[in-house]
């Protein structure tokens, strides 16, 4: 692994390894453990759009394996003002060991890691979002003991996340089920795979989708970048979401995750959002030990 710049990219085993060594820098970290992998390490995040979780959990995550991270504002860089990417990736490899990006264009992130020689994170694009979803496998694993015969339900808009979560599932055996309106669906060639594999549906019927379910799953409605079409989606994906009345169709003692910020009323009711607010913070908390296992796996000097 040289870069994490789609699930798509990873085998199972990949997968697998990188959560066993999340896993084992949660349990050292609780028990004050250090773990100085990356001592002497610079990570670059360059960010154009916002985040909380993502920035917050890389910078630390950098610190606790001994590292410093920078904080490289999209607008403030000169990546802002048109310098190529191309440009902008050799540059910052003569300064860097890592860089994280959140951005728009996937290809943008593509071209990082292509012109430049140090490993790339993709922080998020509209494409995908794998750190998301290495920090919800991880996750399932944790409060479901493994993935083999689970169903994952995915709810609402055929995203960034329903992407991720599309192909990291997949590979880890899980069946999963996307519902959403018609005219929102997924990335064609993500689904086209998906249904190949025989692991996914693609549905507007929420409680079908939300049949036996042990894992139920949502995002917001109109994603960073989509403002303008805010309105139009609110009309649009009326009823997607995940409420008492749809937890009635999913598999008893489901967990409800949300990779968050959540619009309460919106995607998820207020009431099951509370209810299930032990996994979701959990889920928010993972970030930092799958980041800290994919940075480990990108850029100490020796296998962990
Ligand atoms: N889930 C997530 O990526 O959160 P942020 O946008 O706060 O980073
Ligand atoms: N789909 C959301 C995810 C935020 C973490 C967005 O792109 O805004």
């Amino acid at each position: 692994m040289k870069h994490l710049l789609k699930l798509m990219d990873l085998g199972a085993k990949e997968i697998t390894d990188l959560l066993n060594l999340a896993d084992q820098l949660k349990f050292e970290r609780k028990n004050g453990i250090e773990h100085p992998h990356l001592k002497g390490k610079t990570l670059g995040m360059i960010f154009t759009k916002a985040s909380t979780r993502t920035r917050v959990s890389f910078e630390v995550g950098m610190y606790q394996l001994g590292g410093n991270a920078l904080f490289l504002s999209g607008a403030d860089m000169q990546i802002g003002r048109g310098e190529p990417a191309e440009d902008t990736a050799r540059v910052l490899s003569k300064y860097l060991d890592g860089i994280m990006i959140r951005t728009f264009k996937q290809e943008e992130v593509e071209k990082l890691a292509a012109f430049g020689t140090i490993p790339v994170i993709n922080g998020l694009t509209d494409y995908c979002h794998p750190c998301q979803v290495l920090a919800d496998l991880m996750t399932i694993r944790e409060f479901l003991g493994s993935f083999r015969g689970k169903k994952v339900c995915y709810v609402g808009d055929g995203n960034n996340m329903a992407n991720s979560l599309i192909a990291g599932c997949i590979k880890m055996g899980m069946d999963i089920a996307i519902a959403c309106p018609k005219g929102y669906e997924p990335d064609p060639e993500l689904v086209k795979w998906g249904h190949e594999q025989g692991k996914l549906t693609i549905t507007d019927d929420i409680k079908a989708a939300a049949e036996n379910a042990s894992v139920m799953y949502t995002d917001v409605w109109a994603s960073m970048g989509q403002e303008a079409e805010r309105e139009k989606r609110m009309k649009d994906f009326g009823g997607f979401c995940i409420d008492s009345t749809l937890m009635k169709y999913a598999a008893k003692n489901a967990i409800v995750l949300h990779c968050l910020p959540a619009h309460r009323g919106e995607e998820i009711s207020a009431e099951i959002l509370e209810a299930h607010a032990k996994e979701i913070f959990e889920q928010a908390e993972n970030r930092l030990h799958a980041q800290k296992a994919v940075m480990v796996e990108l850029m100490a000097d020796k296998k962990i």
